[in-house]
């Protein structure tokens, strides 16, 4: 994905969303849905985003060759999900890609997940990555899931290390697929199970 295009998808309840990188202008709307994803879901992110002023200098900074992030809006043009591929320009990780997704709610389990996904391992083949990573706490089994069907597989646990909003302890799972695999994956059971029609915008 180009950093002008917008890309849209035909869920399979019919409903068509549209997914763009984000751009320094996206600040209100992004603030906006991260005040609406519960709080336990918004503690994996890097940043703190129920902070305005953090977005904001997260668009200042914004560099696609370190953290391209994508949007997902719905027809009324509310951001519905938001996935960002973070990588590094420098060191022995350059290779390595790593997903935060995260999507409303009310608009889970519709596939938003997956068009997002999609586009993120697009990204990931056009900047030459070859492994990708998400991470997770051992009990978010829904995302596990989700990656699971990806090819994703779990490559290691790190015991007591996240800690929730009540102060318990949870372990962290790194799930990993090598880039090729995860296209694959992904134009694999998007043939048997989806009807995700993207288009250019
Ligand atoms: C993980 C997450 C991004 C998935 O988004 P989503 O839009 O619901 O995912 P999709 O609708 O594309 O689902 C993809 C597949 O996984 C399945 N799935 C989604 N959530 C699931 C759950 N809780 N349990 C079982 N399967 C689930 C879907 O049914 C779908 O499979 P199907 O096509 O065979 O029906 C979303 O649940 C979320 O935001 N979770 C909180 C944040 C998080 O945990 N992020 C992951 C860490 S990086």
């Amino acid at each position: 994905m180009n950093k002008n295009s917008v890309k849209k998808y035909t869920l399979k309840d019919g409903s068509t969303i549209s997914i763009r990188a984000m751009t320094r202008h996206d600040v209100d709307v992004i603030y906006e849905f991260f005040q609406h994803i519960p709080e336990e879901d918004r503690l994996f992110l890097k940043h703190d985003v129920a902070d305005k002023k953090v977005i904001a200098q997260w668009a200042k900074e914004l560099d696609y060759n370190i953290a391209l992030p994508l949007l997902a809006f719905d027809k009324y043009n509310k951001i519905i999900g938001d996935a960002t591929l973070h990588m590094e320009d420098y060191g022995w990780s350059r290779h390595i890609g790593e997903i935060r997704i995260v999507v409303a709610r009310a608009w889970r389990s519709k596939g938003v997940g997956l068009a997002l996904l999609k586009e993120i391992f697009m990204a990931a083949v056009e900047k030459k990555l070859s492994k990708i990573v998400a991470q997770m706490a051992a009990d978010q089994k829904g995302a596990i899931k989700v990656f699971e069907k990806l090819g994703f597989t779990k490559e290691a646990e790190l015991k007591h290390h996240i800690i929730d909003l009540k102060g318990q302890t949870h372990s962290l799972i790194i799930m990993s697929n090598d880039v090729k695999e995860a296209v694959k994956s992904m134009e694999a059971y998007e043939t048997e199970q989806l009807s995700l029609n993207p288009a250019e915008g």
